[in-house]
């Protein structure tokens, strides 16, 4: 099968942990840059990376990089590519464009200058012309313009990988589940939870940090209960491919699914409580995570195993949002007493984007991270 370029964004600090998955799963000429990791790979790499990828935002596969200066240039490059290979004439298209130049200066124009220019590619040819759609379209062309440089490619993930599928409603602040298997995999837990160790959330919100964690644990595709990915609009898909790399993932999540792991989240508010059961029950991992409804302060050690060890993880309150600035300083001077006197074997990471508040715990990182905080 044909090996093609593809590049995979991620949220910023992401792009680390990003190429390490990729190389799990077979990629070739995995490299880091400022605006992803570029791989290459067949198509059926690309679909596993779609269904599989706990940290990509999007898989775009590269068409073309181009010089460009002036808005003829980008004229010329676009319509030089075969795009009756890509859209279908009686499909749809989007165009999202990003980056600027002296010639382009937002990215709206960018768009509507790349968008002309494939539809003049069927014109040109005599054939009827696809139709824009901003919301459901068939086929994303993506179109960065970079230091002079433009690259074009075709989106084959949609929506962003983020969105599963399993989370309807994610209360006040929700962290992005790339963001929170982001944090577990800083943190190590696939190798952890393979070792037998425990997971607990004593401040889980709606479970995105204990749902990733499960869905690690359980070798559980992260795509599987998507409705829709970019390339089923796509002319170049293959179909039955995209099936077999479906049914792989549903045999693997099957044979996986009586993983013993032990999973348990807390959180004082009774709605966010039923907001993460709620999601347990969408995913069906009833058995695995347990969630009640508890105050950081009453959290003790689990007992009924014998040395049980594992990964405390939260992301706590932090801003305006969610509360005043000296009780947040004492919620998380409160975190640091709990972690000392129950958990002192214990490994923990607490996600905040305040470091002042992160200080507040008063215990010594081993490791801090920065990525792109966004809920
Ligand atoms: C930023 S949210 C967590 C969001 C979660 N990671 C998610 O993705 O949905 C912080 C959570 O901490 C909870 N919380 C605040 N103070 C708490 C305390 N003292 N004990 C337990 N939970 C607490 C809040 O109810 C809130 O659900």
């Amino acid at each position: 099968m044909m090996k093609q370029q593809y590049l995979a964004t991620s949220p910023a600090g992401v792009g680390v942990y990003l190429a390490q998955e990729l190389l799990s799963f077979g990629a070739e000429e995995v490299v880091e840059r400022p605006v992803g990791v570029s791989f290459t790979g067949t198509l059926a790499l690309a679909y596993r990376v779609c269904l599989w990828s706990r940290l990509a935002n999007r898989v775009i596969l590269q068409l073309g990089a181009f010089d460009v200066r002036s808005t003829d240039d980008i004229y010329e490059a676009v319509t030089g590519l075969d795009w009756g290979a890509h859209i279908r004439e009686s499909g749809s298209l989007m165009v999202d464009f990003s980056g600027r130049s002296e010639a382009i200066r937002n990215a709206q124009f960018g768009a509507q200058k790349v968008k002309d220019a494939i539809v003049d590619r069927y014109r040109q040819a005599g054939r009827s012309r696809p139709s824009v759609d901003l919301r459901e379209p068939d086929v994303r062309v993506t179109a960065k313009l970079a230091k002079g440089q433009l690259t074009v490619g075709i989106d084959l993930s949609g929506d962003s990988l983020h969105q599963r599928g399993y989370r309807l409603d994610g209360g006040l602040a929700p962290l992005k589940e790339n963001i929170a298997a982001a944090a577990l995999w800083a943190a190590d837990w696939p190798a952890r939870s393979r070792r037998g160790e425990a997971l607990i959330d004593p401040m889980c919100g709606s479970g995105t940090l204990l749902l990733e964690g499960a869905l690690m644990a359980l070798n559980r595709a992260p795509g599987l209960m998507r409705q829709r990915f970019g390339f089923q609009g796509w002319l170049g898909h293959d179909e039955t491919q995209w099936q077999a790399v479906r049914a792989d993932a549903l045999e693997q999540s099957t044979q996986s699914a009586s993983t013993d792991v032990e999973i348990r989240g807390y959180d004082a508010d009774i709605s966010a409580v039923r907001r993460a059961t709620d999601n347990i029950v969408r995913l069906g991992l009833e058995s695995t995570v347990r969630i009640r409804c508890k105050s950081l302060s009453a959290l003790t050690r689990p007992t009924h195993r014998d040395l049980v060890t594992g990964l405390l993880v939260m992301n706590p309150p932090w801003g305006e949002r969610m509360g005043d600035a000296s009780s947040l300083r004492h919620l998380y001077h409160s975190i640091g007493e709990v972690i000392s006197r129950e958990f002192t074997d214990w490994s923990a990471a607490v996600l905040t984007s305040d470091v002042s508040l992160g200080k507040a715990i008063g215990l010594r990182a081993h490791k801090r991270y920065v990525s792109e905080w966004a809920t």
